[in-house]
């Protein structure tokens, strides 16, 4: 039986992350896969991480399993983070990072009954395989004008006339993924008037919290939009914003009337059950850490913003160069990690095969990987391909 199972590509993603890395030129840039990094090329642990894991590892009794939900203080800290009062009010199970919290989300609204999820594009390359896991219908909108880098926005609405009750919509939080292009607060406004009107469940996804003009600002418009709607599912991830990428922290909250929520967490509790049972416990008690002690607090937040700036000079250099076919300028207008640049596959092809710059399908760019010293060399090859 196992012998008829057919071969299947490899993730993108994935593909260009080991291409990379096999790539003998010493003067390679990795622009694909989303992480932070320094001027020396490395993504550091935070010094307020490494000093709580210095804390747990000193203070550790016991190896035993976290309890179903998770680490209860974790997911109340980091519901306080992003969604201030509110958190008290909403229903939480830890996950197995912001991926599997998207996954605990999508199952549950299957449960539900949902069938269908409207899926703005472009949107982050694993969003598809996720909604498909969960054996849910997508039906893709596009949203954005990558060569005016501009958000169009009724054609999203427009989209809403043809829902059907129950289905999602999935949004993302901030700092979006491919596009660096966030909402504005009108764009929020709409949205939840879309969402009212429809009976349409709005999935949130935040994975970049302090990433775009810092914590309290880059939650502005998830927090506008949730006093709006009466219903939603929001997955958080801890991997950039804390900067523990392979220890998976993410947690998923629901937003529902206080009759319903006994409801959504026993399911949560299920479909985590037979997932992988209880979560990791690592990433999470290093975050309970940090947001409970203010001394690491204050580091963890300091060590953020300097993420933050040296994001934003990036993006201030590249939108000062001149590269006649891309509208450089308005890159530093975006957010987060990540903008997308109307590029071919043949342009995209050429800067990987002629320049070793890896560039991940579609155009997008990791502006939070890209060096100072590499700049003017992107620059270039940019102005070389188009
Ligand atoms: C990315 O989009 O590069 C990251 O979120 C890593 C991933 O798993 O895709």
């Amino acid at each position: 039986m196992l012998a008829d199972l057919q071969v299947r590509p490899p993730d993108p993603l994935l593909k260009l992350i080991k291409a990379f890395r096999e790539d003998k030129r010493t003067d390679k840039i990795d622009l694909g896969v989303g992480v932070y990094r320094d001027e020396s090329g490395n993504t550091p642990i935070m010094a307020a991480v490494k000093e709580a894991e210095r804390r747990l590892l000193a203070a550790q009794t016991t190896k035993t399993y976290v309890g179903q939900q998770g680490d209860v203080d974790f997911l109340h800290l980091l519901g306080e983070l992003v969604f201030g009062e509110r958190a008290k009010e909403l229903v939480s199970q830890q996950a197995v990072g912001g991926t599997g919290a998207l996954r605990l989300g999508f199952d549950l609204l299957r449960e539900a009954g949902a069938r269908c999820v409207l899926m703005p594009t472009p949107s982050w390359p694993n969003h598809p395989s996720i909604i498909a896991a969960a054996r849910l219908d997508r039906v893709d909108v596009p949203f954005f004008n990558v060569a005016k880098q501009e958000i169009e926005l009724d054609a999203l609405l427009a989209r809403f006339e043809t829902t059907s009750h129950g289905d999602a919509v999935l949004l993302q939080g901030v700092c979006h993924n491919p596009l660096g292009a966030d909402f504005s607060r009108e764009h929020w406004s709409a949205l939840a008037d879309a969402v009212v009107a429809h009976g349409v469940i709005p999935f949130i996804d935040v994975a970049y919290v302090g990433f775009g003009d810092g914590v309290e600002q880059d939650v502005g418009g998830i927090r506008a939009f949730l006093e709006r709607v009466p219903e939603a599912v929001i997955a958080v991830s801890g991997a950039k914003t804390f900067g523990l990428y392979r220890e998976r922290v993410g947690a998923l909250y629901v937003q529902t009337p206080p009759a319903a929520r006994q409801a959504a967490a026993t399911n949560l509790a299920a479909i985590a059950r037979s997932n992988y049972s209880m979560p990791p416990d690592h990433g999470a008690a290093c975050v309970r850490e940090v947001l409970s002690d203010t001394q690491l607090r204050t580091s963890w937040r300091a060590e953020l913003d300097g993420i933050r700036s040296h994001i934003k000079k990036t993006r201030a250099a590249l939108a000062g160069a001149r590269v006649d076919a891309i509208p450089m300028r308005l890159i530093a207008a975006q957010q987060g990690m990540f903008s997308t640049l109307p590029l071919s596959d043949a342009q995209i092809a050429s800067l990987r095969d002629e320049h070793g710059i890896y560039v991940t399908d579609a155009g997008r760019i990791n502006v939070a990987g890209l060096r100072e010293m590499d700049i003017e060399r992107f620059v270039a090859a940019l102005r070389a391909v188009t």
